[in-house]
């Protein structure tokens, strides 16, 4: 391969993590997009080839061709980038399409450049395609991307964003039915104030999933996988979502939610056989309802974007 021309893996991420609105993610190892992308004289970003998915290819309404040109903007390279993607992730399935394309295609260009950008920057740039894609910048699936593992959005002024460890039994298991929810209307239907005691109960949450991720406690992990603010308003979206979640709890899973704006679902489990199993009883939930869906079982991608 030249090193003008790079090709890489983008995974899929699930954001919130049931008690992290906006604030926590994590990576996927077994989905993910694959691009390619190339130096050219020629100023500005193209995307020359875009397949697996419906998508506008027009760069100011292509997810990656904005938060390029915001990276652009930023730096002193005068030439441009042209952009192929294989979108594997379905938009509209809540595993992070927009973030995988728009945090893959900052991610390759700084490393066609020699890496002048730190990865908050990255993230910074990804998140001007979150905004197109949603109408809001959010950093919870882009940061996973960008970083790999577990990552907080400590703060959004200034970006703040620690990287989480993985403990290493962990498995996520991902069922998508097959309908798609746009991120801008599931976050329309979202009331803009909480109550104190949700709070109370939304951040005793947040602190205990972080404990319990630093210090391998799966148990504290599972009572901590609980959303008392967003769930029980957008899994009204989600056929099926109650006895999903029963199913996959009863099937051994430490928690189970709403995979970032859904509708997927998302559950997580200690070690693969236990997730596997978690994935078979949600699916029969939705073979008896008549949903289709796609299933994915998956590690913790620790690693973020990578070279393939
Ligand atoms: N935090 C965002 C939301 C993630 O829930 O709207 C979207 O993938």
């Amino acid at each position: 391969m030249n090193k003008n021309e790079i090709r890489i893996f983008a995974p899929a991420t699930i954001a919130n993590i049931s008690c992290g609105f906006d604030v926590l993610g994590l990576a996927l190892e077994a989905v993910g997009d694959e691009m390619v992308v190339r130096k050219t004289s020629e100023k500005g970003i193209k995307i020359t080839k875009l397949t697996g998915q419906d998508l506008p290819t027009e760069t100011l309404q292509n997810v990656a061709g904005v938060a390029g040109l915001a990276l652009l903007a930023a730096s002193e390279y005068d030439g441009g980038f042209e952009i192929e993607i294989y979108k594997k992730i379905k938009a509209g399935s809540g595993i992070g399409s927009s973030a995988a394309s728009s945090a893959g295609a900052v991610w390759a260009m700084n490393a066609l450049l020699g890496n002048p950008f730190s990865k908050l920057e990255l993230v910074k740039f990804a998140m001007e395609g979150e905004r197109l894609a949603s109408g809001v910048a959010h950093a919870d699936n882009v940061a996973p991307a960008l970083f790999g593992g577990f990552t907080l959005v400590r703060s959004y002024q200034p970006l703040d964003i620690i990287n989480i460890p993985t403990p290493p039994a962990l498995y996520a298991t991902v069922i998508h039915p097959q309908i798609e929810v746009k991120t801008s209307d599931s976050r329309r239907i979202l009331k803009t104030n909480i109550s104190l005691e949700d709070g109370i109960k939304q951040w005793g949450n947040v602190g205990g999933l972080i404990a319990g991720l630093f210090t391998n406690d799966y148990d504290l992990i599972g009572r901590s996988l609980v959303d008392h603010i967003v769930e029980p308003i957008r899994s009204i979206l989600i056929p099926g979502f109650d006895k999903v979640k029963e199913d996959a709890l009863e099937a051994g899973a430490l928690g189970c939610g709403i995979s970032g704006s859904g509708p997927s679902i998302f559950a997580l489990s200690e070690g693969e056989d236990i997730a596997r199993s978690v994935a078979e009883a949600m699916k029969k939930v939705y073979q008896k309802i008549g949903v289709d869906n796609d299933v994915h079982v998956s590690k913790i991608n620790t690693e973020g974007i990578k070279i393939l």
